[in-house]
Formats: structure tokens, C-alpha cells, sequence
């Protein structure tokens, strides 16, 4: 028998449904509480709201569990690669052999992009932050493929968007580094997998000698899972919230990535690294730093701390923390920041004020750390954020649509003035 919560409010018992979840979250179902009753919820920022019933991510915060359809993301950052990741949160199951080569080989095909994002690229000041430039290219592939547009996308058409997307964010993404950089677009290569395409395409120079450094393209393939989907979260909501209005998928991405481009989300990655410099600036004393993050008429926070889902710990930050020192050993780094980060994270461990309000280092924390060691430059970080998150957000995209989600459309609490008589301009 389906469960029931009981409501008791103006003198009413309201009935309310109880929903539970494969992993035993509980929820009301209170859909039909304003009807029944003239209320509505509040719960500003969405801190207890489930938006909607989703079978792609699963996790716990209490227990920092993630996985990805059932997989932990334990496994799957040892013995998967992030294009069967790609394919198992879009498509539901690991792919065959058979599956995973044709999957390949269909964004292989993808790699190139119009010639005219070249010169649309230059265009654009070679200072610009690349997330803000990304979106606005993502946005215009809908312009050179009207067919991504289609209101109701056929299965088939929606499989065809999402691969150009893993396609060509590699190529776009790379070429905006080349260009920030002032060096030549290294056009892709559909010889190479796609991690080694993406190396190649930002790492190498036309005309120069370059072999892939495998430990490059490892640490690459594991941070991209790490990212690739994480439920519910700003910018996973934003895709599923434009594109609940019908619009196509590379809108909603471009929203996405907009969203990701925040410091308090994805923007945090390139936040830490410029954090850990100024403190390094400053004569390297963190516990002035840790002091300002308590402060609460200081608006610095501790970036790279702090997760709205994970009390306990974050384990795709267990996961990179170990990745992260034997990347930077293979790699012979030896970062100063990396000491400051090291004091920083234990010293806010054994702190009461982080203590008191479960706030550890989350992904961000080291991710930074990791692609500042491989050279890349820190406005680029949430860049390769967005390329891990790509696969999530279309499989959450695809997830809405094809279960005939309405149109996302919250309500409010009204507090503003009320009943007002309009006053002439010359009279005011
Ligand atoms: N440094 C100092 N204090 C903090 C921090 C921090 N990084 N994070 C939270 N707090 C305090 C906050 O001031 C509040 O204190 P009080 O209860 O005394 O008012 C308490 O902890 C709860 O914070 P909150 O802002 O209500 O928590 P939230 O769930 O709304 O925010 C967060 C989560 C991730 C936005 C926040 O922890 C934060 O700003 N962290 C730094 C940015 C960051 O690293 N973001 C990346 C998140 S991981 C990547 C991703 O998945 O997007």
C-alpha cells in the first residue's frame, strides 16, 4: 500500500504522498497541496526540494556516495574511460565493445567545426574569459545546424545533437586556449581518442614535435568522470529548466555553461588556484586567511571548501587527492601553492568553525591544483569542467524530455508593496 503524510493546516488534514526512491529517499509529493489547501512551499535556493525523479545520479552527501546509473564513482575513475562514462549516463547501460567503437566513431566524425568559427574566435577579445565566449559558440551551432533546433526531437536526432556536442566542445574549447595563448588552431585528429585529440589539440604547436604525455591524458580521462554528472545540481537545473521550455539542447548547454561559469560552482576550480596565489602573495600565512573565512563581515570565503550536498566529505575529492600528488610526481611539479593548499586544508579540518558546519574540501579544491600542474592557464580550468559536465547535462536534457517533463515554473512568496496609486512623472 502506498504511504501517506498527514498535513494539518488552517484546521485541514491535507493527504500527501509519500514517494521513496530506489535508495530509499523519502520525499512528500505535494503537487496538489495548493489546490487542496491555498499554500505553496518555500525553500529559497532549493536547499529541500526535489525538482524532479531522475535515474541517472544517485548521491549521498551523509555518506559521500556518488554513482553514476548504479556504478560508484570509485569504479568508474579506475576502470572506465570517459567516453563509456559519456555513454552510460546518456544512453542508461555500459556499452558494449561493439556500441562503445560506434560511439567513438560517431563523435570522431564531429570533431571538425565550421571554418567560420575561426574567424568568429579572433573576433572576440583574446582576453575575454573563455567560459563567457563558450557559450555564446555552443549557442551558435544552432545557427550552422538548423536540425538541433527541432522543438520535438526524434530519438534519432536528439542522439545526432548530443554526439556533435561531444565532438566539437573538445575542438572549440582547445581553440579558444590556442587563441588565448596568440598561437594557430591545431586542428583535431580523428586518429586519436578522445582525451589524446584534446591534448594534442591544446597542448601541441603546428609545425613542432610533440609526443602525448600519457600522464597528461590519464589525469584528464579521470577528472572529466569525476565531473560528468552530478544530480541536481545549479547548472544540471538550469539545462533542465531551459530546455524544459523546449528549447533545444544546445541552448540549454549554453545556459549550462553559464551557470558552471560561477565561483560558487564550477568557477570555483579557477577561484582556489587564484586564492592559494594570493595567499602565497601575501607572505603564505593561511591561518590570516582562515581568519577572514570565519569573519562574518568578510565576504572572502574559503574556496574550494564547502558543498551544499556533501556533509562528511566529498569522494570525488578522495578520489583526486590521491590522483592529484601522483600526477604531480609523475609530472615532476614541485608548487609552492601546493604546501599552502596542504596547510590550508588541515588547518580548516581541525578548525571548530569547519567543523561545526561539515564544511571539507570538495573536488575544486584539488582539481585546480592538478591543471595549474599540467600547464594550463587558471581561466581555462572551468573549461574542462564544462567537458566533464557535457555528458550529464545532455543525459539529464534527454532524461526531462523524454519523460514529458512540464515547463519548469516555480512560485513565490509575493513580499514587495502593495496596492500603490500611480503618481504623474512631474509630481513624484
Ligand atoms: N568558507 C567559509 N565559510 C563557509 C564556506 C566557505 N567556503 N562555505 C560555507 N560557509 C559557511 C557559511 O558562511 C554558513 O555559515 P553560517 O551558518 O555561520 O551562516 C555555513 O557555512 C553554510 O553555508 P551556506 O552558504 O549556507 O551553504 P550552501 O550549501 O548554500 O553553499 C557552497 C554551498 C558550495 C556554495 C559554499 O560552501 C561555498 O561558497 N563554497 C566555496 C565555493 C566552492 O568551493 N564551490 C564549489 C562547490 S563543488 C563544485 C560543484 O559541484 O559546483
Amino acid at each position: 500500500m502506498s504511504k501517506e503524510a498527514e498535513l494539518i493546516v488552517d484546521g485541514k488534514s491535507i493527504k500527501l504522498p509519500v514517494i521513496e526512491g530506489t535508495e530509499h529517499e523519502k520525499a512528500l509529493d505535494i503537487a496538489a497541496l495548493r489546490a487542496q489547501s491555498g499554500y505553496t512551499t518555500l525553500d529559497i535556493g532549493y536547499k529541500n526540494t526535489g525538482a524532479t525523479q531522475s535515474a541517472i545520479t544517485f548521491l549521498d552527501g551523509e555518506l559521500g556516495i556518488l554513482h553514476y546509473r548504479g556504478y560508484s564513482i570509485e569504479q568508474l575513475a579506475e576502470k572506465s574511460d570517459f567516453l563509456e562514462v559519456s555513454y552510460l549516463l546518456i544512453f542508461g547501460e555500459l556499452p558494449t565493445k561493439a556500441q562503445y567503437d560506434e560511439f567513438a566513431k560517431e563523435i570522431a566524425a564531429e570533431y571538425t567545426v565550421p571554418e567560420a568559427f575561426k574567424a568568429i574566435i579572433k573576433a572576440t577579445p583574446k582576453d575575454a574569459h573563455p567560459m563567457g565566449v563558450l557559450s555564446g559558440l555552443i549557442s551558435m551551432l544552432t545557427s550552422f545546424y538548423p536540425e538541433t533546433t527541432e522543438e520535438n526531437a526524434s530519438p534519432a536526432n536528439v542522439r545526432k545533437t548530443i554526439v556533435k556536442l561531444l565532438g566539437k566542445l573538445p575542438t572549440l574549447s582547445a581553440w579558444l586556449y590556442k587563441y588565448s595563448l596568440g598561437q594557430e588552431f591545431v586542428e583535431p585528429r580523428k586518429d586519436l581518442d578522445y582525451c589524446s585529440n584534446f591534448v594534442n589539440m591544446m597542448f601541441s604547436e603546428n609545425g613542432k614535435a610533440y609526443s602525448i604525455n600519457p600522464v597528461m591524458v590519464d589525469a584528464i580521462n579521470k577528472l572529466l568522470i569525476l565531473h560528468a554528472d552530478h544530480e541536481q545540481n545549479c547548472s544540471t537545473s538550469t539545462v533542465r529548466i531551459v530546455g524544459s521550455a523546449h528549447a533545444s539542447i544546445p541552448s540549454s548547454i549554453s545556459a549550462g555553461i553559464s551557470a558552471l561559469w560561477g565561483p560558487l560552482h564550477g568557477g570555483a576550480n579557477q577561484a582556489v588556484i587564484e586564492m592559494l596565489e594570493a595567499i602565497q602573495n601575501d607572505g603564505g600565512d593561511t591561518k590570516k586567511f582562515l581568519a577572514k573565512a570565519k569573519d562574518k563581515n568578510d565576504t572572502f570565503r574559503l574556496m574550494g571548501f564547502g558543498h551544499r550536498v556533501y556533509k562528511n566529505f566529498d569522494p570525488r575529492a578522495k578520489i583526486i587527492k590521491i590522483a592529484c600528488d601522483e600526477i604531480l610526481k609523475n609530472l615532476n611539479v614541485n608548487d609552492p601553492v601546493l604546501a599552502i593548499a596542504k596547510g590550508l586544508e588541515e588547518e580548516a579540518l581541525s578548525d571548530q568553525y569547519f567543523v561545526d558546519r561539515k564544511l571539507y574540501p570538495n573536488v575544486d579544491f584539488y582539481s585546480g591544483i592538478i591543471y595549474k600542474a599540467l600547464g594550463l592557464k587558471a581561466e581555462f580550468f572551468t573549461v574542462m569542467f564544462a567537458l566533464g559536465r557535457l555528458p550529464g547535462w545532455t543525459a539529464q536534457w534527454k532524461e526531462m524530455r523524454e519523460s514529458g517533463e512540464p515547463i519548469g515554473r516555480p512560485r513565490q512568496i509575493y513580499i514587495g508593496k502593495v496596492d500603490r496609486q500611480y503618481v504623474d512623472i512631474n509630481n513624484r
